[in-house]
């Protein structure tokens, strides 16, 4: 036995009725009412709500067993076992149709009235655990911010949550029995093409499956959204493939979220590489200043060859061809400066990464110069182009660059040597090296150096390396310090070559 229960007997012969009574009290279980009709076993139900209802079918007056079970079975879902003394095929069919319980054929002994009870009450009880649980699915589902759709077998629509019905503005009563294909309509955002119903594509590999990425929903109204999805075969107990489980979400607050920190980055790439300039003004303005001593230097030479007589018109035209090509020069520089301090959104563009360093060094050449330190570059001659923006791997050369010249005047070791490399790195990648004498990196930090605001200088901000790092992760490739012996240390970073690229310039 379970345990002991309260029961509900409704038997219009006295004797019987006794008899079943002492019969439930001998096996345990307690008797909460005896009745000869119908109506007062309904009200006797709902004031004592017993665990289960014996009840004899034929009862006199107005209701029987069986609508009274039915009544009970509505009202409070209490499970009823009837007792009959017939079992002719119209009472069966109709007491079937009151969904009982158990069914005990009278006369009946002890052990199957207990078996009967046993089994109602365990019987109920699966019932009731099974009621719960798809309470709990069915308030899971319809409370998560995820929509999810579900499929027979066919890929047909048997369920929706409310999430999956706005989503794709299809009500769950129009939508149930339709082709997925027809309320899930998905295309890919880039070539316009309609993408394969996942359903039926969980339902012919039997696995679960991602959408791709660019994925968009059009929904019933016509409106597109970006979404992301995922959907996953329902398997039955003997393995078999029921149906399908689709789980999207919107994606257009998250990508409207990625947007707005993508713009903030690049915001805050251009505030540092200003802050940067700031620091180098007095090497750049020794830049400008170069050509324009020499463009003065030329222009009086130029004039003197012009005022003697006879006027010296080869050694003028050679000063004016110097004039010429300083101002080339300056009006380069200035047109990097500018490029460095525009705000613009970043370029994809096929480049030559050691024409890009070439550049940014001359942006502190003056600044080695200042702080005694020699350069040595081993750019390879070959190198295939890489796809980037040119003034954010510029701002990155520059950053480790100063933060070398930074770590080098800092410190007493010498020599200072500053050494650049660019090579291929047997991965299909160009590396660049920059690799200093400086004072080293704590090998403790090593992984907080990147962080942003973490900075041991006193004036440092602490944002070069993670904006450093951010702009190569943008680019495909990664950004990494090691310790280099005997002092100092090098900063690498990869950057995907161009598979079908045409070779870099040669330096050296
Ligand atoms: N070449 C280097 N040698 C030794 N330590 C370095 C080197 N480069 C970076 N570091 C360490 O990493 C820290 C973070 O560098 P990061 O460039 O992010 O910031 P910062 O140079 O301190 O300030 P800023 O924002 O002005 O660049 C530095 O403060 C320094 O401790
Ligand atoms: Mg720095």
């Amino acid at each position: 036995m379970i345990s002991p229960a309260t029961i509900l007997v409704v038997e219009d012969d006295r004797v019987v009725a006794r008899d079943i009574q002492q019969q439930l009290t001998r096996i345990g279980h307690t008797v909460v009412g005896v009745t000869a009709h119908g109506e007062a076993s309904v009200q006797l139900a709902q004031e004592q709500s017993p665990e289960i209802v014996l009840m004899d079918i034929r009862l006199e007056g107005p209701i029987d067993g069986i609508a009274a079970a039915e009544q009970i079975r509505e009202r409070c879902k209490i499970p009823v076992i009837f007792l009959t003394a017939y079992s002719d095929d119209e009472t069966v069919r109709r007491a079937t149709r009151a969904e009982p319980f158990g069914y005990l054929l009278k006369p009946f002994d002890e052990s199957e009235l207990r078996t009967a009870i046993d089994m109602a009450l365990y019987k109920h009880s699966a019932e009731r655990k099974l009621r719960e649980s798809e309470r709990l699915y069915a308030t899971t589902l319809s409370s998560i911010g995820d929509a999810v759709i579900s499929t027979d077998s066919q890929a047909r629509v048997t369920f929706m949550n409310p999430t999956a019905e706005m989503l794709t503005a299809w009500p769950m009563k129009d939508a149930v029995g339709r082709p997925l294909a027809e309320v899930f309509r998905i295309i890919n955002e880039e070539t316009r093409k309609p993408v394969e119903d996942p359903a039926a594509k969980v339902l012919r590999l039997d696995v679960v499956v991602g959408l791709a990425n660019h994925t968009a929903l059009i929904t019933r109204d016509g409106r597109e959204l970006p979404i992301d999805d995922c959907g996953a075969p329902i398997i039955d107990d003997s393995g078999k493939t029921t149906g399908a489980v689709l789980v999207f979400r919107d994606m257009t607050q998250r990508r409207q979220a990625d947007e707005a920190l993508r713009k903030s980055q690049e915001e805050l790439a251009r505030a540092v590489r200003l802050t940067t300039m700031g620091e180098l003004t007095v090497s750049i303005a020794h830049e400008v200043n170069q050509p324009l001593m020499a463009i003065m230097t030329n222009a009086s030479a130029c004039l003197q060859w012009l005022t003697i007589a006879p006027p010296d018109l080869t050694e003028a035209t050679d000063a004016a061809k110097r004039i010429v090509r300083d101002s080339q020069r300056a009006g380069d520089f200035i047109k990097s400066i500018r490029a460095l301090a525009r705000k613009s959104s970043p370029e994809n563009i096929s480049l030559d990464i050691n024409v890009t360093i070439q550049e940014a060094l001359i942006f502190i050449r003056s600044e080695l110069r200042r702080h005694a330190i020699t350069i040595e570059h081993h750019l390879s001659s070959n190198l295939p182009h890489v796809v980037g923006d040119q003034v954010q791997l510029q701002q990155v050369v520059l950053n480790l660059m100063i933060n070398s010249i930074e770590a080098m005047s800092a410190g007493k070791n010498q020599p200072r040597m500053l050494q650049l490399s660019s090579e291929m790195d047997g991965i299909g990648d160009v590396l660049i090296s920059i690799s200093d004498t400086g004072i080293g990196l704590d090998p403790t930090k090593i992984d907080q150096i990147f962080e942003p605001f973490f900075s041991t200088k006193p004036d440092g901000i602490g944002m070069g390396l993670s904006i450093c790092r951010s702009i190569i992760e943008a680019h495909g490739g990664r950004l990494w310090a090691s310790p280099n012996l005997p002092n100092g240390s090098t900063f690498r970073f990869t950057v995907p070559a161009v598979t079908d690229g045409t070779s870099g310039e040669s330096s050296a």
